[in-house]
This record gives structure tokens, sequence and C-alpha cells, in this order.
């Protein structure tokens, strides 16, 4: 323990060091206006929320450790607020954009957000966190790509093109909100959006033999996606800020709130090809396509947009299980950390890690119900160990619980799990995640379906430390139940034996 203690400081004098001899981290301004306007996305005249007039809104473009200052003025007629899905705000939730941790904008004022994107990479995206207005744009694509030293494990693709995918409804945000304090549910959803427009309303130009990167996001906000591209295969590279093992899909499951990257290259023969998302686990099946036009195209597109997975289960829990993060080589994977302190040699490999590391939480998501739930944590990415579906009977007779008593456990994997802060949680089936609590601060845990988080389906975990520059407290382990049901009635603890790391009364109660 002693040596690996050292160690840890002894490396953090270096980065210390570091940080002194480079100065400051750059700074980008923006400055955004945020009003109503009207849009056309499925053909119909409807008022959006925009962003310096655009939908979606502009893109953020940021690079590891990057400072970006965004003046956002309101200029709707009700409160406002953004929040920046996937960036860890590292102890500062006071910029989380949500409505526990910041006071909501007033209709014509401004408020002006200071992020730091520390140690951060990937694909993300922003969207408006109060009341219903998702439903209604002022969502963007938010890229942080990593510094020019870093080495990324893919050659420099071509291009890069965003996808902002999502479910669209054509009543506007005041009346799904109506609809939703009406105490009824939202109807079904009326059309799918590619980056704002419907079927074929966009378009990304490619050149023959040219390898491209696209970043899909799934902004909607009731169901599940699929996405494919007609003729082509897709390498995965990157899920949520973590670089993946690279497998080849014909088509990805993209659940609320979660982002992808692929890889795609063009080595077809020229002529135009369809991008297609559809809803998955629907009983009415929506799709709709984008066109991918080769430069040298000879042709529109021919043929049908391929046909996708809908409603099967086992085929979205198979490709779950799939994601891998990149192993480099002497990389650690997460059963290395052991239990207790084996006063063994440090692993840099974690260090950033374990510089920061005071404890980890089992979170397990039990979800009851007969539909896919997709559930978020703000300011952490957590590494996905299980997913279990429907096989479980407990004493107490309840479909998809976890359980101490039977092989719950048996079943992670604890040798490479991705990494990533939005998880699925199939029906009937539970999710258990390990977090290291690695971020001080107060973060909203919600349900990416938005009926849901309008409901209420959200909270706040405070992770909190008494002694910030205290013992590294490496066997701190702590284990949460949430059940993600409609009524989230069991949120439990177990196993507490390090009372004092996170102060969990403010929430439990
Ligand atoms: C925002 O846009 C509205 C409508 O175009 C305009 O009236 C207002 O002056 C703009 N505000 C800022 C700060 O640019
Ligand atoms: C509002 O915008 C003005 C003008 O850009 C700026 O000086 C001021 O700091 C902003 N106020 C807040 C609270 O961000
Ligand atoms: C939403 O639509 C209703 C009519 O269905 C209209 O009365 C209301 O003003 C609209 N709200 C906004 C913000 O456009």
């Amino acid at each position: 323990m002693g040596d690996h203690r050292i160690s840890i400081w002894s490396f953090m004098g270096v980065a210390l060091l570091v940080t002194c001899i480079s100065g400051e981290d750059p700074y980008r301004f923006y400055t955004w206006n945020v009003t109503y306007g009207y849009i056309y996305p499925l053909g119909e005249k409807q008022q959006g929320i925009l962003i310096n007039g655009q939908f979606p809104g502009p893109q953020i473009e940021s690079v590891t450790n990057d400072n970006l200052i965004i003046n956002v003025f309101n200029s709707l007629d009700e409160p406002f607020l953004i929040s920046w899905n996937g960036v860890q705000q590292r102890r500062n939730s006071w910029q989380d954009g949500v409505y526990g941790t910041n006071c909501p904008i007033p209709p014509g004022q401004n408020f002006t957000y200071v992020l730091q994107v520390k140690d951060q990479i990937g694909s993300y995206f922003y969207f408006p966190s109060l009341g219903m207005h998702k439903a209604a744009g002022g969502f963007g694509s938010f890229k942080i790509a990593s510094r020019s030293v870093i080495p990324v494990p893919f050659p420099p693709p071509a291009g890069d093109f965003t996808i902002l995918a999502g479910d669209w409804f054509k009543r506007n945000h005041t009346d799904l909100r109506a609809i939703l304090d009406g105490g009824t549910d939202l109807p079904f959803p009326h059309g799918l959006l590619i980056n704002g427009r419907g079927s074929n309303g966009y378009t990304f130009t490619v050149d023959q033999g040219k390898t491209y990167r696209f970043r899909i996001s799934n902004v909607g906000l009731t169901t599940s996606l699929n996405f494919r591209i007609q003729g082509h295969k897709m390498l995965l590279v990157e899920v949520e800020g973590t670089h993946t093992l690279q497998n080849t899909y014909d088509s990805l499951d993209i659940h609320l709130g979660q982002s992808y990257s692929v890889l795609v290259t063009a080595d077809q023969p020229a002529q135009d090809y369809n991008i297609v998302i559809s809803t998955r686990f629907t009983t009415q099946v929506l799709t709709t396509t984008s066109i991918l036009h080769y430069s040298n195209s000879a042709g529109s597109v021919s043929g049908p947009p391929p046909g996708g997975p809908t409603t099967q289960i086992d085929w979205s829990l198979e490709q779950a299980r799939s994601l891998r993060p990149l192993q480099y080589s002497g990389a650690f994977s997460l059963g290395s950390i052991p239990d207790n302190p084996t006063g063994g040699g440090a692993y840099l490999q974690t260090s950033v890690m374990a510089a920061d590391f005071r404890g980890y939480a089992e979170i397990v998501f039990e979800n009851p119900e007969e539909t896919v739930q997709s559930w978020h944590i703000d300011g952490h990415n957590f590494f996905v160990v299980g997913f279990l579906k429907d096989i479980l009977h407990n004493s107490d007779g309840q479909d998809g619980r976890w359980a101490m008593d039977t092989s719950s456990r048996l079943s992670y994997n604890l040798r490479d799990t991705i990494s990533r802060c939005t998880v699925q949680v199939y029906p009937k089936s539970w999710t258990a995640v390990y977090m290291p609590l690695d971020n001080v601060g107060m973060w909203n845990v919600r349900s990416e379906n938005w009926p849901r988080q309008y409901l209420g389906q959200q909270f706040y975990l405070r992770v909190f430390h008494r002694q910030i520059h205290g013992e590294m407290n490496i066997q701190s382990q702590e284990m949460f139940f949430f059940v993600v049901g409609l009524q989230v009635v069991r949120l439990g603890t177990y196993d507490q034996h390090t009372a004092g790391l996170i102060d969990c009364q403010e929430w439990l109660t």
C-alpha cells in the first residue's frame, strides 16, 4: 500500500509540473441566442427552439482540456437551461445545466457557462433540460477531439459527419407538456429525424475509396433506434468517450441518449445509398433515411432501404455484450483493481483514475417493466459489467431482479467492459455497472426517456468527500439498487462500510 501511494503521488507531482510548464489550456468563446422560430421537419410548419437561428443548434468542436465559455441568451418566454450530455464537469457540477444544480435562465436574460472538457475525448451532445423543450429542438452535437500529441487508434478519416437522430412529434413542447401534466402518456411519435430533417432531407457526400467517421447520437424522446447504411459495413471505434475494440457491424442499436462513432469506407460501386434509422421495440416501426452520396455517383439509390431488427431483444443484448474497450498493450482491466490493497506494484495505465480514486459504486438498474429503458449519470463514466434478461426468478418471484442469493454477479464481465455514461436496461432485466466515484459534486441521475424524466424519474447523487486530500480508500465499495420502473420504489444501499465517502442521505430520503 505504501509503495502504491507514493507512486501515485509522485505521478501527480509530475502531472503538476507538466501543467505548470505548458501553461493554461486554450479558451473557446461562444455566444448563443435561443429563440423560437419556424421549422418544417416533417413538412408541416412547427414552432421550434433555435440556437443562433439554427435547428439543430451549432456544433461544438473542442479539444481535450479546452475551456469553453458559452454565453447563452434566453429569448424564449420561459425559463431555459442547457445541459451537456456526457461532459463530466470535473468537480464542477454547478455548470451541469440541470435544474438541481443550475438556476434556470429567466426569459430575456443570459448566463455564461464556463466548462472545461478535462481529460475527455469523444462524441456527445447538448440539449435543453427543462420542461419538454427537447421536443422542440435546442440540441446540438458536442465533439471533443484528442490533443495532437495523443495517438488515436485509427488513421485520420477523410471526413467527420454528425448524425443527430431521434423520434419527433408534430405537437409542440407546450402541448406535450400538457399531455403529461394531464396524466396521459405521450402518443406514438409521428416520425424520425436525422439532423432535423425527415426522409431524404439530408445528404452526406463522400469520395469513393475514402473512409469517414460518423458520430451518431440518439437525441429523441421515447424510442430506441437502429442505425445502418445500405451496402456498407460499420467499424465501431468509439462509445461515449471510450475507444472500442474495432468490431464490424451491419447495424447498431442506439438507445436514448447514447452516442457512437463508426468508420465507414466508401468501398461500393459509385452511386447513392440509404442511411437508415428505424425504431426498436415498438409495434409500429418508424423508418427514415438520409442519402450517402458518392461524389462520382452514377445514379440514385437503388432498392429499398435495408430492413433492420425490430423487436428482437436477444439480438440487441448480444450486440451490447460485444462492445469492448480497446485494450492497449498492458492496458488495465477492471478485475486488476484489487478488492484490497495488495502492496504490489503500481500500474501506470490506471494512474489517471487511481490518482482521483476514492471509492467504487456497484449500481444495479432493475427494470420490472415491459419496455426498454435508458439511464444516464452525469459527471461520470461507468463500466457496464452485466446485463441479464428475464430468466431470473428470485425468492420473491419477481422477474428481472438482481439477486445476491443467485448467481447475478457470476455473469459479470470483469475483464474488458466498456466505459460509458448512458446505458440501456432491457425489459424485465437488470443492468449492473461499476462506477468510480471520482468526481465530487451533485450529479443528476436520470431516465433518458424524456416523458419519464419530465415526470420525475431523476435524482441527484451527491459524491462527497470529508477530506479531499485524505487517505486513498481503495477497498471502499458501495452498492446501490435503482428500480427504474414507473415508480422509483427501491433505492437501497448495501454493504456500506465506508460511511463518509458519499453522503447519500439527501437523495435517499
Ligand atoms: C436574439 O434574437 C432575437 C430575435 O431575432 C433578437 O430580437 C435579440 O435581439 C437577439 N438577442 C441577442 C442577444 O442577440
Ligand atoms: C450577459 O451578457 C453580457 C454581454 O455579453 C456579459 O457581459 C455578461 O457577463 C453576461 N451575464 C452573465 C450572467 O453571463
Ligand atoms: C403550441 O401549440 C398550441 C396549439 O396547439 C399553441 O396554442 C401554443 O401557443 C403553441 N406553443 C408554442 C410554444 O408554440
